[in-house]
């Protein structure tokens, strides 16, 4: 039947997913799947500067050109992902920005020359900064910040006003462009998410100030079982950015199921399908016009790759919209009712 992507269009809400370049060649089911179920791709490795430019003035687009030929094939458009983010660095880049601040800025130059010119007309939006804020001290994710952006090479070589800088350099480059920020853990009820958003938003308000060029923020949706969501913080959060004058993508929706998952597979993939509704409707009531999730099947999610991220007993994350042989789950279905 009808794919998530024309269920969503419906709806005027554009349903896309990650697509990695090895599975389109290597994998005809995966083809199709992602043909029937998404208006949008995102490329999940392809676009990262390790994959572009692993050596310093070597710059592989190949993998990037798979996609696109791919994706044009099937006329669906793609986004890009990700120009400045704290990994995914090839090993020279941080040593290069070690270097001091003229040269950080000459490698963030040359990198967004060649990625924004290669992909112009094909990719129309992308996220230009990715994860800048700092996670609050004594949360249980990693990398807390000495301030509210997070500690990282760019951080270090250019100061807060790398987001700024990253954000101008790639407007002058293409101005047709619509640049985003891509943040994560900005979504459940708790302490650490609620920390995150006030500081998510004291940026936003603080670049949109100043008129730099910032058209949309991207909210992950990494999403746990283990932890609780509310739609109202969620709702008022993004009832803020858009105030701001600023569009809310929903980037990367994939569901971590709790260590004491039920055994029972129907208990465990209901209960991912009704976070999967009560988030999404939250965000498409809230504005929400882009959805895309990180992947589409089990088969291939980083949830069941990430050692960081496994399950006990070997049992691996159902966190997507379809099983491991490709068939629509009850997350699927939560999905199409939230549209
Ligand atoms: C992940 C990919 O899914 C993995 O395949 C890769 O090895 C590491 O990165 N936030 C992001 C994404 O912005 O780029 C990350 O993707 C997942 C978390």
């Amino acid at each position: 039947g009808a794919g998530l992507g024309s269920l969503a269009r419906t709806h005027s809400v554009v349903f896309g997913t990650a697509i990695q370049a090895r599975y389109l060649e290597q994998d005809a089911a995966y083809r199709d799947a992602v043909a029937t179920e998404a208006s949008l791709l995102v490329p999940e490795w392809e676009a990262k500067w390790a994959a572009l430019q692993p050596e310093e003035g070597r710059f592989d687009t190949a993998p990037l050109d798979a996609i696109l030929a791919w994706a044009r094939s099937q006329r669906i458009p793609v986004r890009g992902h990700a120009l400045v983010w704290h990994n995914a660095m090839p090993d020279w880049l941080p040593a290069a920005l070690a270097e001091g601040r003229q040269r950080a800025l000459g490698v963030l130059a040359a990198h967004l020359d060649v990625a924004l010119h290669h992909a112009r007309g094909q990719i129309r939006d992308w996220d230009v900064v990715n994860e800048p804020i700092a996670n609050p001290p004594g949360s249980d994710v990693p990398d807390p910040g000495p301030g509210p952006l997070r500690d990282t090479p760019w951080l270090r070589a250019l100061g807060p006003s790398y987001v700024e800088t990253a954000l101008r350099m790639a407007r002058e480059r293409d101005p047709t462009l619509r640049l985003t920020l891509n943040e994560y853990g900005v979504e459940e009820d708790t302490p650490d998410a609620a920390e995150k958003r006030r500081r998510l938003l004291a940026l936003l308000r603080d670049l949109v100030g100043r008129g730099v060029p910032l058209d949309a923020v991207g909210i992950q949706a990494h999403l746990q079982l283990a932890r609780p969501f509310r739609p109202e913080p969620f709702a008022g959060f993004l009832a803020q950015i858009r105030s701001l004058g600023l569009a809310v993508l929903v980037t990367e929706l994939d569901i971590r199921e709790t260590h004491a998952a039920p055994q029972d597979l129907a208990r465990r993939d209901a209960l991912v399908a009704e976070r999967a509704e009560a988030f999404l409707a939250c965000a498409v009531q809230g504005g929400a016009r882009t959805v895309l999730s990180w992947g589409l099947t089990d088969r291939y999610s980083w949830l069941a790759t990430e050692p960081a991220v496994a399950l006990p007993n070997g049992r691996v994350h159902r966190g997507l919209p379809l099983d491991a042989d490709y068939h629509r789950k009850p997350m699927w279905n939560g999905m199409a009712r939230a549209f």
